[in-house]
């Protein structure tokens, strides 16, 4: 039997030390979502006392997939992080994938209005890769990382969105954990702190892992933050929200990041009059001191 020629893949071979080279400064990366940036942290020690510090923001570096229903707020915060990190003069490159370009830049500038954030300033920070319009670019993975690595390259880009990674695996569900893992993959090959929006279907438990995206997304991606609304249609869950029947509940919680530390309760969420998402507290403080005023 002819024997096998052997293949060593030197390149994939580090020592800590090495692979620590590479690594990013854990640091945050503000969000301009009010209320979200401090929860996550890292864990300080003043002499033998642990102690938690915000990082501010979501871990430079690191890929997260935001995931929710439809109206949750998914596209309102995609806007949100990317007019603040152009504010900070960050380029980012804006992948849209369900709303085409010219109606994308509408919304991004009413979002830097709300923001109080002059749009002009920031306009050529903002890179805008249209593949709702360019059909290739949601339906050929190679041509779309090809147009990426351009456009990182060109305008010197570490920040990438997509809205939405559902859109790429559009009637292909079987394909989305392959294609998900070619993003995070490319993302993390060129440096890009990333927001991945996915979108979950009804039957999908509302603020569970599984949530997060479905077809198990969330095992590839670095953290997940899932966003969810309840219709508050009994008196029993109007008198829990102490809300009025009607009314709508919007949850938030980030289902994991193994970045670093972070907050795990349910918060609750508002989308304001001008469009911005924040996030509340923690329902746990809410309901408890609802309790206690009762
Ligand atoms: N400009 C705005 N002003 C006020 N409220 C807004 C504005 N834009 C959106 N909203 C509210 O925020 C909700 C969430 O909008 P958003 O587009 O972020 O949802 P989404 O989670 O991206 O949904 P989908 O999965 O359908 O894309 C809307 O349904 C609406 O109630
Ligand atoms: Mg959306």
């Amino acid at each position: 039997m002819e024997e096998r020629e052997r293949h060593i893949i030197y390149d994939a071979i580090f020592t800590i030390s090495e692979a620590k080279e590479k690594a990013p400064e854990l640091k945050g990366v503000p969000t301009g979502v009010t209320g979200l940036d401090d929860l996550f942290y890292v864990v300080e020690w003043k002499g033998k006392k642990p102690h938690r510090k915000s990082l501010g923001g979501i871990p430079l570096g690191c890929v997260a997939n935001l995931t929710g229903m439809p109206d949750t707020g998914k596209s309102l915060m995609a806007e949100q992080f990317t007019i603040k990190q152009a504010s900070l003069g960050e380029p980012v490159c804006f992948v849209t994938v369900e709303t085409p370009a010219s109606y994308l830049s509408v919304g991004l500038e009413q979002r830097a209005k709300a923001m109080g954030v002059d749009f002009k300033e920031i306009e050529e920070k903002i890179i805008i890769l249209d593949a709702a319009s360019y059909a290739r670019l949601r339906e050929d993975m190679p041509t779309l990382l090809d147009t990426l690595a351009h456009i990182y390259r060109t305008y010197k880009v570490h920040r990438t969105v997509i809205d939405s990674v559902t859109g790429l695996y559009e009637a292909r569900e079987m394909l989305a954990r392959s294609i998900v893992r070619a993003l995070y993959t490319f993302c993390k090959k060129w440096y890009q702190t990333a927001l991945f929006i996915s979108q979950k279907r009804s039957s999908h438990e509302e603020l569970s892992a599984e949530a997060a995206g479905g077809y198990a997304v969330g095992h590839i991606v670095d953290c997940s933050m899932v966003l969810s609304k309840e219709l508050i249609l009994s008196a029993r869950a109007a008198q829990l929200y102490k809300v009025e029947v009607g009314e709508i509940v919007r949850l938030f919680r980030i289902d994991g990041c193994r970045m670093c530390g972070h907050d795990t309760r349910i918060h609750l969420m508002d989308i304001t009059e001008l469009g911005l998402v924040k996030i509340g507290p923690p329902l746990v403080e809410v309901l408890k001191a609802k309790g206690e005023n009762k």
